[in-house]
């Protein structure tokens, strides 16, 4: 008898997404299914293009056909990807997806390495994706994306003019750093700053995103309260180095996302410069600044950790020449390949908890 696309679902209903802890069908994933003979086809929609369980769900798709239906059976998968939201109805950006901020307390622990890189990485897999530098009086995605002398569009629309925002390897990225003289920065202070992020979110044409990363100044400033009360925040991700100091400064940037007056989630903790590893011995590690700094914070706060990555001559380098360490191969790329890919990950999670995050009111 003819195998029908109802038992094709009924086999893949015992195939469950482990994040999110339903199976595929239930989740909205099988699309597509053709029976030809002994062969099925059929499409899985992942929640992201960086989806690190692509291989295993497949795996996982073709045995539960195969036990349910026959072994003899031709199985092809068809793996796309579909990124989440819970911003569909938001006033601002409704197109972007995702809102992530990046954020720590104590300066200079890497946010924007981490950001740059993550961006690149995102826009490899496939996903759509935007960086916002919100930090207005020491912007660094110029240099790191190596576009310090471009400058960004305008476009009317509306009867409004909207910034177009440059690209560079994939990424679409606006700065002060691209609109100013990189001398006359320091004159972007408070409440000029903070209107310089809001245009940066609500007069900027960023078109349809995944994700849209938000750089942001080290401790826990004014621009922090803008952004919150600009646009409702996906979830923050929180960077620190293992050392005793820049963790207690984490904790105090992790703890202003979770009061219940902004609440916006907490998507993990990343370790920075988690060890050093010199180039020609990887396999050497020094624990410069303590160890696992990062990981104990993620777990004291509940949240969870997104991964380390090596203290490495070549990533201060890239980052100097423009030039992110995501795109050259080796250890320092795949780091930041599965950090990305971690964080999709956490981004999925929270938005099948389908949670709405609220701007925060001005009171
Ligand atoms: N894993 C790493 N290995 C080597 N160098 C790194 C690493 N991460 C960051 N750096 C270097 O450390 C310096 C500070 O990094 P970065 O500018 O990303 O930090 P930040 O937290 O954004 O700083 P700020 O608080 O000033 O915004 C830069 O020179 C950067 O190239
Ligand atoms: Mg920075």
């Amino acid at each position: 008898m003819a195998i029908t696309k109802e038992q094709v679902l009924d086999a893949l209903r015992k195939v469950d997404d482990p994040d999110l802890k339903k199976d595929l069908v239930t989740l909205n994933m099988i699309d597509d299914i053709v029976i030809d003979g002994n062969t099925i086809r059929f499409t899985v929609i992942l929640t992201t293009p960086a989806c690190p369980l692509k291989e295993y769900l497949r795996e996982q798709c073709v045995s539960a056909i195969h036990e349910s239906l026959g072994s003899d059976l031709r199985v092809e998968i068809n793996m796309t990807s579909q990124v989440t939201t819970t911003r569909s109805s938001a006033p601002i950006l409704p197109q972007v997806k995702n809102i992530i901020a990046v954020a720590s307390g104590k300066g200079g622990v890497g946010k924007s390495t981490v950001t740059a890189n993550l961006a690149v990485a995102l826009a490899r897999s496939g996903a759509k994706v935007g960086i916002v530098d919100a930090d207005i009086s020491g912007p660094s995605m110029p240099v790191m994306f190596n576009c310090e002398h471009e400058q960004p569009g305008v476009v009317q629309k509306d009867g409004r003019n909207l910034i177009i925002p440059i690209e560079q390897y994939g990424v679409k990225l606006i700065s002060i750093g691209l609109l100013t003289p990189a001398e006359s920065a320091v004159v972007w202070r408070g409440p000029m700053a903070g209107s310089a992020l809001r245009q940066f979110l609500a007069d900027t044409e960023w078109g349809e995103l995944d994700y849209l990363l938000i750089d942001l100044p080290p401790g826990t400033s004014d621009i922090h309260l803008t952004l919150v009360q600009t646009v409702p925040v996906t979830g923050a991700v929180i960077v620190t180095t293992p050392q005793k100091v820049a963790v207690a400064d984490a904790r105090k940037g992790l703890a202003m996302f979770q009061q219940p007056q902004i609440n916006v989630p907490v998507l993990g903790v990343v370790e920075n410069m988690a060890y050093f590893s010199p180039e020609e011995l990887p396999d050497h590690k020094y624990y410069l600044f303590g160890r696992e700094g990062g990981m104990q914070l993620a777990e004291k706060s509940n949240v969870p950790f997104l991964g380390e990555i090596p203290l490495v001559q070549s990533i201060r380098e890239s980052g100097d020449n423009g030039y992110p360490a995501v795109m050259k191969d080796g250890i320092t790329a795949e780091a930041f390949r599965v950090l990305a890919e971690t964080l999709a990950r956490q981004v999925a999670i929270r938005n099948a908890a389908a949670e709405k995050t609220k701007v925060v009111e001005v009171k």
